[in-house]
């Protein structure tokens, strides 16, 4: 059989696509029955290192998913428009779609994934989270039986790197950004990698498929890595932990959903402690699982490619053993359509790291005891770490506290003349 697929976008992912698929000897046999019929680029005259059969290349992307000779839509565009449109006009042509664009599901996937089952078409996205790391179908599939209650993951990895290299080497995040950048680990605009947007597109993802439910991504809390500095770094340091950058979603067991995205301290001893660089991992807890974490490389054209093409394979052999025609899969569909109610921050119960500059007089490490515990907040520890200048620095860790009353003692502490500022506050996993 030949299986014909167009691939929107030639970029660094679209070419580890064609590049898998045109050099298939050793791989999965299916990859020799698909030809890839036209690629839609911006540009024809841009230098490819992909040698394509010519009139392969096109810049009328619509043209692709009309055609109907393509049974597959490859959609490695990425961003928001004509991304959708062309998803959805290739949905109602009766077409699969293969997807690396978290962004666009995480914000339109209701639409899409409402087209596809009316359509009986698959939308298969193992790309679009942690790259080359399959966590989509083990979710879906291997561990689907099991009562999901967490699911917390390193999803991106500029920001991975970032943190990495500030902890080995002790510099500030915008000196570690720009070498990043430099180096091309980090996009010119890396808006949606440092202020957490990319991750929780994936995170709600994945919570998502987890939990059963669809997510509104506006919903999600998120908060980046700007404002980390190496002062917080070497201070968590010293009291056992390392800074990650998390997305976590919670609930499950009767428990509402929370979502979100910040930068957390994880003990050394845990397992995402030791997820360095570009790599990311998914921490998956589930009742009667206990954890599993899948780990390796979340990005780049050769892990990302590979769960694209692995997703082509898995339709074509749906078409293979001519399925088609019948109900979709459950295992490869979504086949859920109510919205997850979350848990508004305030309500979350989470431990904190606050660093605090004050003036070195008596009486401010009693009252800020007495502000916490007024509030209900219970401390864990309570140091003064140092010296910024003339300022003290003190450093409180909380027990698990909820996020709200831990707020309202904050607002109160801010008002005492000896606190000069509170530079970081952290959650605590
Ligand atoms: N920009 C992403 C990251 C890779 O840094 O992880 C694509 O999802």
């Amino acid at each position: 059989m030949v299986f014909t697929i167009g691939l929107l976008g030639l970029g660094t992912v679209g070419t580890g696509t064609a590049e898998i698929i045109l050099d298939s000897e050793g791989r999965n046999p299916l990859l020799q029955e698909i030809k890839i019929k036209q690629v839609g680029v911006n540009n024809l005259e841009k230098p490819r290192s992909v040698t394509l059969d010519p009139g392969v290349l096109t810049t009328d992307l619509e043209s692709i998913v009309n055609d109907p000779e393509i049974e597959i839509v490859v959609e490695l565009l990425g961003g928001l428009e004509p991304a959708r449109s062309l998803i959805l006009t290739a949905i109602r042509n009766g077409k699969h779609i293969v997807t690396a664009n978290k962004a666009v599901i995480a914000r339109y996937g209701d639409e899409i994934y409402t087209a596809a089952n009316q359509a009986g078409v698959y939308v298969l996205l193992e790309a679009a989270v942690a790259g080359g790391i399959p966590v989509i179908k083990p979710l879906k599939q291997s561990l689907g039986v099991n009562r999901i209650t967490s699911v917390i993951g390193i999803i991106n990895g500029t920001t991975n790197y970032i943190l990495t290299k500030m902890s080995t080497e002790g510099l500030d995040f915008a000196d570690v950004l720009a070498e990043a950048q430099e180096l091309g680990y980090a996009e010119a605009d890396p808006t949606a990698d440092v202020d957490g947007g990319d991750a929780a597109d994936k995170i709600s993802i994945l919570a998502a498929i987890a939990f059963g439910e669809r997510v509104k991504r506006e919903e999600i809390s998120c908060e980046g890595i700007r404002q980390i500095s190496a002062t917080d770094i070497s201070y968590a340091e010293d009291l056992g932990f390392v800074v990650k950058l998390l997305a976590i979603a919670k609930g499950g067991m009767g428990q509402s959903l929370q979502i979100r995205v910040h930068p957390t301290l994880v003990s050394q001893d845990h397992p995402l402690a030791n997820v360095n660089g570009v790599n990311n991992a998914v921490l998956v807890e589930g009742d009667p699982l206990g954890q599993v974490m899948l780990s390796g490389p979340g990005a780049g054209k050769g892990a990302t490619a590979s769960a694209v093409v692995s997703d082509i394979v898995n339709v074509a052999g749906i078409l293979k053993s001519n399925s088609q025609g019948k109900d979709l899969d459950p295992h490869l569909s979504c086949n859920h359509d109510n919205y997850a109610q979350l848990m508004p921050l305030a309500e979350i119960t989470t431990r904190f790291y606050t660093r605090f500059l004050c003036n070195d007089v008596p009486g401010v490490i009693g009252y800020l005891g007495t502000c916490f515990g007024k509030h209900d907040v219970s401390l864990e520890s309570i140091v003064q770490i140092g010296f910024q200048e003339d300022l003290a620095e003190i450093v409180v860790v909380t027990h698990d506290v909820k996020e709200g009353d831990f707020r309202q003692a904050l607002a109160e502490i801010e008002n005492l003349d000896a606190i000069a500022s509170i530079p970081s506050i952290i959650r605590v996993l």
